[in-house]
């Protein structure tokens, strides 16, 4: 104890400890989805763990990548394969989890006063957690990995004015080479992993200082707290935690021995190849309805660019284009109608973004992308409604 008090003199620990876990009331009233905030922290650990082994014998080199991925570390090197297989259906489960703990908040108004900051640094947590999953597809250096890449980073062109010289720079040459999987890699072992770390670590806090949303919307007071309405976090609410961990996990590593090939496409096992391009261009599974989006308008590049950047920012204005002064959907029939629209939207374009964006396929993709804004932009009009009927006025 000597020791802890030694620190606690130094960094205030047990105030940390108090603030972050033990003194940190979650309501009652939650259920089993607000535990894929931890789950999210878990997976990124297992990404963590499973790319320092494969930094290891990993070689950043147009010459070497490909054969250091695929025979050095899934032949070579002892259970290269496992952490392999790991890190890329972590890499997919990440976005699951990503998607399904954006979903509860967007369903239980978790983006509203007082959590905007909650929200803002989750959505800069997804950007960064994006770009870390795009520059990581690079570098295997399949087919794949090298067309997503040259694809995604020709659309920088079309930005007004910087865009040709953008793109140059974020290659380092003309097209995607030996320079661009050597800043892809910078950037995906270095920078991202650092910032994401930072802003995971601003997020909890965040969450701390204004404590859990709940199903029904209803915060918590200090008075609350003292009568002992509220679950403490350490160590009541985290046995529940670890259950929900442990199921998952279960269901993780199934997929890491069994179905892990869902998490690797087959075209990506033929090296890239700069002079052919593959018949059919698509991202990994989680950037696919956003894809398809950039694809609907296909009568104009220009709008389906707007569109794309649109339908990846619009999230982060969710709390000011939801005025209504209820929180839970719970509790709001118009927004749960459109909620489940949106979610069902978001799997059409899912699909959709995998087909060729011919005929009938173009013209369903435009529907879709149309259909996906007008969740967003309905927003204020059903806040309005919903404000007069509660104000009597319906
Ligand atoms: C690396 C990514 C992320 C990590 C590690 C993370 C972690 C967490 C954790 C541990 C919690 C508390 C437990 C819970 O409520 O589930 C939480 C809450 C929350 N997160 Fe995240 N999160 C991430 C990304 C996001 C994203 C992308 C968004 C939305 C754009 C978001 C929005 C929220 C909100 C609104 C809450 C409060 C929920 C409530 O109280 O109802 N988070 N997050």
């Amino acid at each position: 104890m000597k020791f802890m008090d030694w620190l606690d003199e130094r960094l205030a620990v047990r105030q940390l400890v108090k603030v972050m876990l033990t003194e940190y009331y979650v309501p009652k009233n939650i259920n089993f989805l607000w535990s894929f905030g931890v789950l999210i922290m878990l997976v990124m650990a297992i990404l963590f763990v499973s790319g320092i082994f494969l930094l290891m014998y990993y070689k950043p080199d147009a010459n070497l990548a490909f054969d250091s991925v695929n025979k050095t570390i899934m032949m070579d090197v002892e259970y290269g394969w496992l952490f392999r297989h790991t890190h890329a259906v972590g890499a997919s489960i990440m976005f699951l989890v990503l998607f399904i703990h954006m979903a509860r908040g967007i369903y239980y108004g978790s983006y509203k006063a007082p959590r905007e900051i909650v929200w803002i640094t989750g959505y800069i947590l997804f950007i960064l957690m994006s770009a870390t999953a795009f520059t990581g597809y690079l570098l295997p250096w399949g087919q794949m990995s090298y067309w997503a890449a040259q694809t995604i980073t020709t659309l920088f062109e079309k930005i007004p004015f910087i865009g040709p010289d953008l793109v140059i720079w974020i290659r380092g040459n003309y097209i995607v080479e030996d320079a661009t999987l050597t800043r892809f890699f910078a950037l995906h072992v270095m920078l991202l992993p650092l910032l994401l770390a930072i802003f995971t670590a601003i997020h909890l806090y965040a969450v701390r200082i204004v404590g859990s949303n709940n199903e029904d919307g209803g915060e918590l007071t200090k008075e609350d707290k003292k009568k002992g309405k509220g679950i403490s976090f350490w160590p009541v609410f985290m046995a529940k935690e670890f259950f929900v961990m442990s199921v998952f996990l279960v269901f993780f590593f199934y997929l890491v021995f069994y179905q892990y090939k869902f998490a690797m496409d087959q075209i990506n096992f033929i090296p890239a190849d700069y002079l052919q391009t593959p018949h059919h261009i698509y991202p990994e599974w989680y950037f696919l309805a956003f894809y398809e989006v950039l694809r609907g308008f296909f009568f104009s590049q220009n709008l389906g660019l707007i569109a794309f950047l649109f339908s990846m920012f619009i999230v982060a204005f969710l709390p000011w284009l939801d005025t209504s002064p209820i929180k839970s959907g719970k509790h709001r029939p118009l927004y749960r109608i459109m909620f489940w629209i949106f979610v069902a939207d978001f799997l059409f374009l899912t699909i959709l973004g995998k087909l060729p964006a011919t005929g009938l396929y173009a013209w369903l993709g435009f529907v879709g992308s149309i259909v996906f804004f007008i969740f967003f932009l309905a927003l204020p009009i059903i806040s309005r409604i919903e404000k007069k009927r509660l104000a009597g006025g319906m």
